[in-house]
């Protein structure tokens, strides 16, 4: 890649194309338990790279402005969230959940100063756990997510999230590279309760040279990765990647369906979204007490969602586990055994050095595709894909077909979300 393209690729603040790109979706914000009640303190949000405050008023409304008070700059992070507006604690001006400054109590009222001054803020949404906010031109929105991990009933999903230290992009083609699988993972796949004991996995372990085809989506692309099984048949994994920041995870037997967005905190770090549902039924409480315990592709966060295996203390890498195969990389977890290599490249990785090989092309075409669009975007104002919740009604596939079968067309119908229908895996 040249360092010009890399730069677009990565750089997502306000003003820059990708930036402006990302601004034009219903983007995760904040697990709905963060803000649990009207009054509840208000929550510092960062993304891409903008600061911000987002807090649930005395009638309800989910307010999402800007982090700083407009007197002297003051974060409202302090603020007392109280009579339906957020008031700074410094000399009390008072916002509501539009940025509208409502009070200056050192003011008279008369003087209707307090009605010229306004914070930025975005519309928020709630919708499956999930709180979801639009940065870009506002009237411009698009329709609400349509995500089916968002639209099951809560007894059939489970959302975390975590802080990455790096760019959105390297963390996002990690969802992208179904082969590091064989690899990186391969300890997990045994292990994990809600991974192991899938027919699956033995192909997954037994074919480390996977064969990678990849096909446009109307959203993205569907990545169908090809490995051996009996009878001259081949297994398929395929992931969905739509735009600009979803990925999903082929799923394993019966276990429910997981998957990932990838959403830029600042260019040097990001949010790791990470869901598990089942399309037609509860999750156990086993299943969610393992979620709850950071396995699967979840991970064990502290109160700010930083992973208790950080940088700072090698992500608790045990040798023996290493050395002895218990984990390929000595790293425990999967979610983690991923941040932990992504963080090693540094913030950005430096793509003018990297060399590319055939399972590398999801990533080849997701960033060609991303790369488009946000120049589609900056010069024509052209839309991009991944806003229309028909983009969004997909599903990861796990499935063995006959030699000669395109993935695509042999997994069909599979590969959209259906009310009621369950998940094909193998
Ligand atoms: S800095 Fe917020 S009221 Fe003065
Ligand atoms: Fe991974």
């Amino acid at each position: 890649m040249k360092a010009e393209q890399n730069e677009l690729l990565v750089r997502t603040g306000p003003g820059a194309a990708m930036g402006e790109l990302f601004r034009r979706y219903w983007l995760p914000a904040l697990l709905s338990w963060e803000l649990p009640e009207r009054d509840c303190p208000p929550v510092r949000v960062a993304l891409l790279s903008e600061r911000m405050i987002a807090f649930r008023d005395t009638e309800g409304r989910l307010g999402l402005i800007d982090e700083f008070c407009a007197h002297r700059g003051v974060s409202l992070y302090f603020g007392r969230n109280e009579e339906c507006g957020l008031r700074c604690p410094y000399h009390g001006w008072k916002y509501d959940v539009s940025g509208q400054c409502v009070d200056v109590p050192s003011e008279p009222a008369e003087s209707g100063f307090c009605g010229k001054i306004k914070l930025k803020s975005y519309p928020l949404l709630e919708r499956g756990g999930v709180i979801w906010v639009y940065m870009g031109p506002s009237g411009e929105e698009p329709p609400p997510p349509e995500w089916e991990f968002a639209t099951v009933p809560a007894e059939q999903s489970y959302t975390s999230k975590r802080r990455q230290e790096c760019n959105f992009l390297q963390a996002m083609e990690g969802g992208i590279d179904s082969s590091h699988v064989s690899f990186l993972h391969s300890g997990a796949l045994n292990t994990d309760p809600l991974f192991k004991g899938s027919k699956g996995n033995q192909y997954n372990l037994s074919d480390k040279k996977p064969v990678f085809e990849v096909v446009e989506s109307d959203g993205g692309l569907y990545i169908g990765a090809r490995r051996n099984a009996e009878d001259g048949k081949y297994y398929w994994r395929i992931t969905p990647w739509v735009m600009p920041c979803f990925t999903m995870v082929p799923p394993r037997a019966d276990h429910p369906m997981h998957g990932h967005f990838w959403v830029p905190i600042d260019d040097d770090n990001c949010m790791a979204w990470s869901f598990d549902y089942h399309p037609v039924r509860a999750l156990s409480e086993l299943e969610r007490e393992a979620m709850e315990a950071g396995k699967g592709v979840h991970v064990r966060v502290d109160g700010n969602f930083r992973p208790l295996q950080h940088k700072d203390n090698d992500y608790l890498i045990d040798r023996a586990a290493q050395k002895a195969g218990k984990t390929f990389s000595g790293v425990e977890g999967i979610g983690m055994q991923d941040a932990s290599l992504q963080e090693s490249m540094g913030p950005i990785q430096d793509r003018t050095k990297e060399n590319l090989v055939s399972t590398d092309n999801g990533i080849i075409m997701a960033r060609h595709r991303l790369m488009k669009a946000a120049k589609e975007l900056a010069t024509k104002g052209a839309l991009p894909a991944g806003r229309d919740p028909a983009h969004q009604k997909i599903r990861s596939v796990a499935v063995v077909l006959p030699a000669g079968t395109p993935f695509k067309e042999g997994a069909g119908e599979a590969l959209r979300a259906r009310e009621g229908v369950a998940q094909t895996s193998v």
